[in-house]
């Protein structure tokens, strides 16, 4: 495959990345609400938990998404991986988002699951930061002169 014909691909990374922030300051914000209602004990709007684990599951699959464009992209341009930081990069990330969602599963029947739901999901923060730049880094090689 000549190069040009990468490029839709590495455009459909940038606007997945777009959306995966996109979901994980959503889940930031609705996580910190849950928390400071279950802090000073009063209720939470009933939609507010359904509305976060969906915009989870949105995040997992996007996640998945990118996995899987840069693994289908990288071993269709050279026929093998890891040709950048961004390999370690991208498994860290996506480990990141599959421990989270595992432990979301188990708030309320394991102690430690909401404590490792957070500690997951402030590290993915910087795993976030280092996907990006990486990616951006490794991006600019496919695009035309
Ligand atoms: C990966 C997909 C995710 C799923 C499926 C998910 C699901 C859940 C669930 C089921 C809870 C428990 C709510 C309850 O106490 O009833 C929860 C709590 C929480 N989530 Fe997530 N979540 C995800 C990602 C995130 C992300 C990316 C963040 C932060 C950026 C986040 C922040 C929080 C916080 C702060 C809480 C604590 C709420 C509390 O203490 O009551 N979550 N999440
Ligand atoms: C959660 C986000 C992401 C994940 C999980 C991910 C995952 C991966 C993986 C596993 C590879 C194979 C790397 C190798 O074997 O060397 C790859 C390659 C690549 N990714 Fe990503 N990626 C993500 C975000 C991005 C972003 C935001 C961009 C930039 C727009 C990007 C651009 C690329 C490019 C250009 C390659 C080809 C690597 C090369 O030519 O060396 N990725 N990605």
């Amino acid at each position: 495959m000549n190069l040009p014909s990468f490029l839709w691909l590495w455009k459909m990374a940038a606007w997945s990345m777009g959306f995966s922030l996109l979901a994980y300051f959503i889940l930031g914000g609705t996580g910190l609400w849950m928390w400071n209602r279950r802090a000073v004990r009063s209720p939470r709007p009933q939609w507010l938990r359904p509305f976060h684990y969906i915009t989870g599951i949105v995040l997992v699959l996007l996640v998945l998404l990118l996995l899987g464009i840069g693994l289908v992209g990288t071993v269709g341009y050279y026929g093998n991986l890891g040709h950048s930081p961004h390999l370690a990069a991208g498994l860290v990330v996506v480990g990141l988002v599959l421990i989270s969602a595992g432990s979301a599963t188990q708030i309320g029947s394991w102690k430690w699951a909401r404590s490792l739901h957070v500690g997951t999901n402030s590290l993915l923060f910087l795993g976030f930061v280092w996907v990006l730049f990486t990616g951006w880094d490794v991006v600019q090689k496919y695009l035309p002169d």
